[in-house]
């Protein structure tokens, strides 16, 4: 985008910015120029202080995605404003050594809520505010979500939050009232961070180097595709 003259950042608003893959994800496109808006449950949270070499480009904000009030507050504190990228990245892992068997109720609401219902949520709230045509709504999904590839059984609970973020993604696309964006289900690969774990295949800025390459690449292309961060389909 030129304005004046001069090539203008492209603009992203990063859901679930304090620490792993969302910060890196903001810091990493922050490096490329974008201006961010970065989402923390909490500023007192760890994890502000590495964004403050970019503090020009950059405007923290405070968002808990199963809290409607503070969804409310946050849809005003962004009116007029437009996202070249819109990225729900929030997630939590599976709830420590528990199957269905042994869950309980309450672990399965919060991590169904987290993982699949408070991202739709949000999305039907957020979609005015993504850039028409070249605008991209993008959610972190995992490989776990995919039920074809499901040939496992690891992490029970967890794939079955991502299949079900992918199942309602889907049909979120089918019936939004604009389809000129493009729609991402990212796969970040086997990140280390708190859910991926120490013994995970790569380290975050590798995935996010890979996510935002995507993003740049992707602008425009419309549709919805389920990718790893390298760019490879995966089978839903
Ligand atoms: N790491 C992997 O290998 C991997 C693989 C596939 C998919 N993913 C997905 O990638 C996403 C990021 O995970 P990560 O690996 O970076 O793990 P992480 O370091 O644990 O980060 C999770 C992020 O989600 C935020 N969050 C959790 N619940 C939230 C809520 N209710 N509202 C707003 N923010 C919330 C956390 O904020 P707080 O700091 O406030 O808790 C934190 O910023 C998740 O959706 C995860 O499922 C990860």
């Amino acid at each position: 985008m030129a304005v004046n003259g001069e090539v203008q950042g492209k603009s992203g608003l990063i859901i679930g910015a304090s620490r792993g893959l969302g910060r890196g994800l903001s810091l990493e496109l922050l490096q490329r120029g974008w201006t961010i808006t970065a989402t923390v449950r909490s500023v007192r949270g760890a994890g502000c202080e590495a964004y403050e070499a970019h503090h020009g480009q950059l405007t923290m904000d405070t968002l808990d995605i199963n809290l409607p009030s503070m969804i409310d507050a946050f849809m005003c504190r962004i009116e007029g404003k437009l996202f070249d990228v819109v990225f729900i990245v929030a997630g939590v892992g599976d709830p420590e050594g528990k199957t269905v068997e042994t869950v309980s109720s309450e672990d399965v609401v919060h991590l169904i809520m987290t993982n699949a219902i408070s991202p739709i949520r949000l999305a039907h709230r957020l979609l005015p505010y993504i850039r028409p045509e070249t605008g991209i709504l993008a959610f972190m999904s995992s490989f776990l979500g995919s039920v074809e590839a499901n040939t496992t059984g690891v992490s029970s609970l967890y794939s079955a939050s991502k299949a079900a973020l992918n199942s309602l993604t889907r049909s979120f696309v089918a019936t939004m009232p604009r389809q000129d964006i493009t729609v991402l289900n990212i796969h970040p690969g086997w990140v280390r961070t708190s859910i991926g774990g120490a013994t995970a295949d790569i380290d975050v800025e590798t995935s996010v180097a890979g996510i935002a390459d995507i993003l740049e690449a992707k602008a425009g292309m419309g549709g919805q595709h389920f990718l790893d961060y390298k760019g490879n389909a995966i089978p839903w």
